[in-house]
């Protein structure tokens, strides 16, 4: 099982390239199922998640071709069948679940195994559920599997007690064949649920006001081809971020959308980061060589602080001068990483869902964990400051959010590799 070994210490200098987003490239590749010709991503990130979503729509019996050369890939649609996905795929990756709208759209009907938790959360998909439901389907849930059933699906309006990211999207993805207009109220705002829209829209659908709260969905009778670049990922842009303020470095970030970053700019610059975004070349200057204050946040749903940053912050705040209170709004355990942190050295207290972050003037490298994929992120930000060497084990959690992180890293003149 590989590691990354991390010796702390090392300025990073020069420029970074960030990868397409993987929370936009999912939905995209599952909404491909709609499809009657062939769809073309490009820039597609090559990632763990990615194939593993690539996997569900074969078994279901699409046609693809993936370049990893060229960050391509073409899927065919035209061969989809209603069969059951295998258990072992959904549960591998919960995104997989987002086949669920499409198919239902498609087919009328759907099984696949309840994607189950995972370490950030008990991740229920009720919000799901009572969406397809008002389109008209019914769904048996039994044997760890969830089958859902409509013999059409008609358009109709429907309250998110929470913005879920993935049930917007599953809801976009079941109402763009339905008959009628669904309207989807209080729906997650994220920007891959509008390029998730645009893609769709690209393909002949008919959906407004995507990365607002209110989405406004007319059904149409089916969806052509289409080719679709995604939006840069903004939570890898803002990880290198956090490297560049954590190492007190200056570098450069390429492939940022301003208005997609806007919570983690802020957040930064009031921790005393200087941030100048060159909007024109869509690229962003950092400059850590300030003294890091600690700052307080609250991770919300968009436009508010990604909760995918709050693991990255905190190994930066674990260092800053001053208390951090660091609170988690949306998931409900998603402080795995603090423990791992704290072996380094950090000073963290947690209270239910706040963390008391009081920064340090040093941590220690050590072995520590990845216990999910950003806070194994969180542990490499760590290990560039850490005094010494920092092994990080289970990193295939990183693999599945991270193109070459180390590779990317190294180039910026951290002292890291995969072992
Ligand atoms: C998406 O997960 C992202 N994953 C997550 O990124 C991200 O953290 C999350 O949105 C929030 O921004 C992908 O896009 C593939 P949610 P998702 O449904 O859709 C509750 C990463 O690191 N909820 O918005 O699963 C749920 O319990 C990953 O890249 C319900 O109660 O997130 C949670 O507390 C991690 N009922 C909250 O909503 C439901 O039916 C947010 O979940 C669905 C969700």
């Amino acid at each position: 099982m590989d590691k990354i070994r991390v010796k702390g210490g090392n300025e990073l200098v020069g420029e970074v390239f960030v990868s397409a987003a993987k929370n936009s490239v999912l939905p995209i590749i599952a909404a491909s199922i709609l499809g009657n010709e062939k769809v073309t991503i490009k820039n597609a990130p090559m990632l763990e998640d990615v194939y593993v979503i690539c996997n569900v729509l074969h078994e279901l019996g699409c046609q693809l071709s993936i370049d990893n050369l060229n960050n391509k890939i073409i899927i065919d649609s035209r061969n989809v069948k209603p069969i059951d996905t295998s258990n072992n795929l959904v549960k591998k990756m919960r995104a997989s679940f987002l086949v669920m709208g499409p198919m239902l759209s498609k087919f009328g009907r759907c099984k696949i195994s309840l994607p189950g938790g995972c370490n950030i959360g008990s991740r229920p998909i009720d919000l799901h559920l009572k969406g397809f439901k008002a389109l008209g389907a019914d769904f048996e849930i039994g044997h760890g599997f969830v089958e859902v059933r409509a013999d059409k699906l008609t358009g109709n309006r429907i309250y998110l007690d929470f913005p879920s990211v993935g049930a917007t999207e599953n809801i976009i993805m079941a109402a763009v064949l339905a008959k009628g207009t669904t309207i989807i109220e209080n729906a997650a705002e994220e920007p891959e649920i509008k390029d998730l829209a645009d893609f769709l829209n690209s393909m002949g659908a008919m959906i407004d006001g995507a990365g607002r709260g209110k989405i406004v969905i007319e059904g149409v009778e089916s969806l052509k081809g289409t080719e679709h670049i995604p939006i840069y990922d903004r939570i890898e842009a803002g990880t290198y971020m956090v490297a560049g303020a954590i190492t007190h470095s200056k570098i450069k970030i390429n492939g940022i959308n301003e208005e997609h970053l806007r919570p983690v700019i802020e957040k930064l610059k009031e921790s005393g980061v200087r941030i100048d975004v060159l909007a024109e070349e869509q690229s962003i200057v950092v400059d850590g060589r300030n003294i890091i204050k600690a700052v307080d946040l609250k991770t919300m749903p968009y436009p508010g602080f990604p909760t995918d940053m709050q693991a990255q912050m905190m190994s930066l705040l674990a260092l800053a001068n001053g208390v951090s209170v660091i609170t988690e709004t949306v998931f409900e355990n998603r402080f795995m990483h603090v423990s791992e942190l704290m072996r380094m050295g950090a000073n963290i207290k947690i209270d239910g869902r706040t963390a008391l972050v009081e920064g340090v003037p040093k941590i220690t490298g050590c072995e520590v964990k990845a216990t999910d994929l950003r806070a194994g992120a969180a542990m490499i930000l760590a290990g560039l400051v850490a005094e010494g060497e920092t092994q990080i084990t289970d990193i295939y959690h990183i693999d599945r959010g991270y193109v070459r992180i180390e590779d990317k890293l190294k180039n910026l003149g951290a002292n890291i590799e995969r072992y």
